[in-house]
């Protein structure tokens, strides 16, 4: 048996979020809820912690915050990277892969060809099959299904659409470089034919990639449905680099029609605050949705890292953790729509022994005040502030003294901030200190947070979720202060209750 000794690694290693055990990370893939397990396959490299060998990981579990690593789903091979893709039940056997009674999983997955293949540096769409619930897999023999020559032409997310007229498969993925999502249909997952496309629209920054599309209800009515197009750029995010934007609108089969495109065709740079974005944060990348979830919910999850120095962070042999799984819905808000999130998976069973921590209203003055019995390393934290004369305030958490990562909000700008400057180790890349920033508006005149601060990470979940905002922090594991501050003036915390973890 090996010792387990205190290395960098456990300092950052999350309680709340899935990282692999020994191996790198990239985008979610896969995701299913199926025969009561929910699997997370994931891009990883088997065999070392930076990216390559691309290869889908495989994680379960039963209540999206307690994870159990399972050996190498999908593996590359000489000819073929595993990119990234999703998975579908195949209930009617539509694709014939099925034995029997046993319907198959089928994975559609993007084959990055090799220079030892018959198609070298052409991405085409491929297919695999499980019989065994998903842990074990065969590639379809006459692999690629789908390939239009392209070099660019990845990340399939695959779904059954239905309507009067009957239902089909349906696959959404990108031309990465033309800013373009493209849309097929198939009744075998074998044979597609093209439907449409969308783009370029809204970002442009960077190449597009991981798309989603799902209808959602609009304020919880089933009646009032509403199509949500996700798409992931890198870089070209709201505060640089990786970030993902989504669009709604309809989807009837064959096209997607946007109502919410604030530009068609190339970007604006100017415009990149109008934009609608997953999460506004630096560390929130390549989300896309469970299928199958029960009770129509719909739960995503992205990788909490952003490739501009995701091979970088200090968190060696592990790299790069997920987000927590979240929870998406759809609120209309003057004349348009907007997506809300919250945390998905019920925490409570997870509370550590340290007793909660409450505050009732109290004004915060000029300066940094640290909250006796609020410390923790992992954390859930709500609290509801009004501005008084302050030009900011908020909340270090994390915190010494000497570092910390700020949370607040500049009422007279209108933002939210994230302040990762002195957030711990931030010199292994020379964009990671940062202060980052969302559009926040104040609902009657207060604002609400609800953040959740892990090992290495922070998740702010602002005005019950209708902005998100993500960030890695790598602060020292002796940094727990929690600490309200304000900046040039006062502001009011109306109430503040911090839950702790492990
Ligand atoms: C996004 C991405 C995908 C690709 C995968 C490769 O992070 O670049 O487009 O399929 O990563 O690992």
């Amino acid at each position: 048996m090996i010792a387990v000794t205190s290395t960098t690694a456990d300092t950052f290693r999350p309680a709340l979020h899935y990282a692999a055990r020994n191996t790198w990370l990239n985008d979610p893939n896969g995701l299913i809820h199926h025969e009561g397990v929910y699997h997370l396959y994931y891009q990883t490299n088997p065999l070392d912690s930076v990216w390559g060998n691309m290869s889908w990981g495989h994680a379960t579990s039963t209540d999206l915050v307690t994870w159990t690593e399972h050996p190498v789903a999908i593996a590359c091979d000489a000819e073929e990277d595993i990119f990234s893709g999703s998975i579908v039940f195949d209930r009617h056997n539509t694709s014939g892969f099925g034995t029997g009674s046993t319907a198959p999983l089928v994975a559609v997955y993007t084959s990055a060809y090799k220079t030892a293949s018959a198609r070298p540096g052409i991405q085409a769409q491929s297919l695999a099959y499980s019989l065994d619930g998903g842990y074990t897999w065969t590639k379809h023999p006459s692999n690629p299904v789908l390939n239009r020559g392209s070099a660019d032409f990845r990340d399939p997310k695959v779904f059954r659409y239905e309507s009067d007229a009957g239902s089909c498969w349906v696959m959404v993925a990108v031309e990465a470089q033309d800013f373009e999502v493209v849309f097929y249909k198939s009744h075998d997952l074998k044979d597609w034919e093209l439907l449409s496309s969308f783009g370029p629209a809204n970002a442009t920054g960077g190449v597009w990639e991981c798309p989603d599309l799902f209808p959602l209800p609009v304020d919880g009515d089933p009646e009032n449905l509403k199509w949500v197009l996700t798409v992931n750029l890198n870089p070209g995010g709201p505060n640089d680099g990786s970030a993902g934007q989504y669009f709604v609108g309809d989807f009837d089969g064959t096209t997607f029609t946007s109502a919410t495109t604030v530009t068609n065709g190339l970007q604006d740079p100017d415009r990149l605050g109008e934009y609608q974005w997953l999460d506004w944060g630096r560390d929130y990348y390549a989300a896309v949705s469970f299928s199958d979830v029960p009770d129509g919910r719909r739960l995503m999850i992205g990788w909490m890292n952003n490739w501009q120095y995701a091979n970088k962070i200090p968190t060696s042999p592990w790299r790069s953790p997920m987000s927590l799984v979240r929870e998406v819905s759809l609120r209309s808000t003057d004349g348009s729509w907007r997506l809300v999130q919250q945390a998905a998976a019920n925490l409570a069973p997870y509370a550590g022994q340290t007793p909660s921590f409450n505050l009732g209203a109290v004004e915060i003055s000029h300066g940094q005040h640290v909250l006796d019995g609020a410390a923790g390393s992992v954390q859930r934290i709500e609290l509801a502030l009004t501005p008084g004369t302050a030009e900011e305030f908020g909340l270090v958490v994390r915190g010494d003294g000497a570092q910390g990562t700020r949370i607040g909000i500049r009422p007279t700008e209108g933002l939210l901030v994230v302040d990762r400057r002195e957030s711990g180790q931030t010199d292994f890349h020379e964009s990671f200190a940062s202060i980052d920033t969302a559009p926040i508006q104040a609902t009657d005149g207060s604002y609400e947070l609800a953040l959740c601060v892990d090992r290495c990470s922070v998740e702010v979940f602002a005005q019950g979720g209708q902005v998100t905002l993500t960030e890695l922090i790598f602060p020292a594991a002796t940094s727990t202060e929690v600490s309200l501050y304000a900046i040039g003036g006062t502001a009011i915390l109306n109430s503040l209750s911090v839950t702790q973890f492990a």
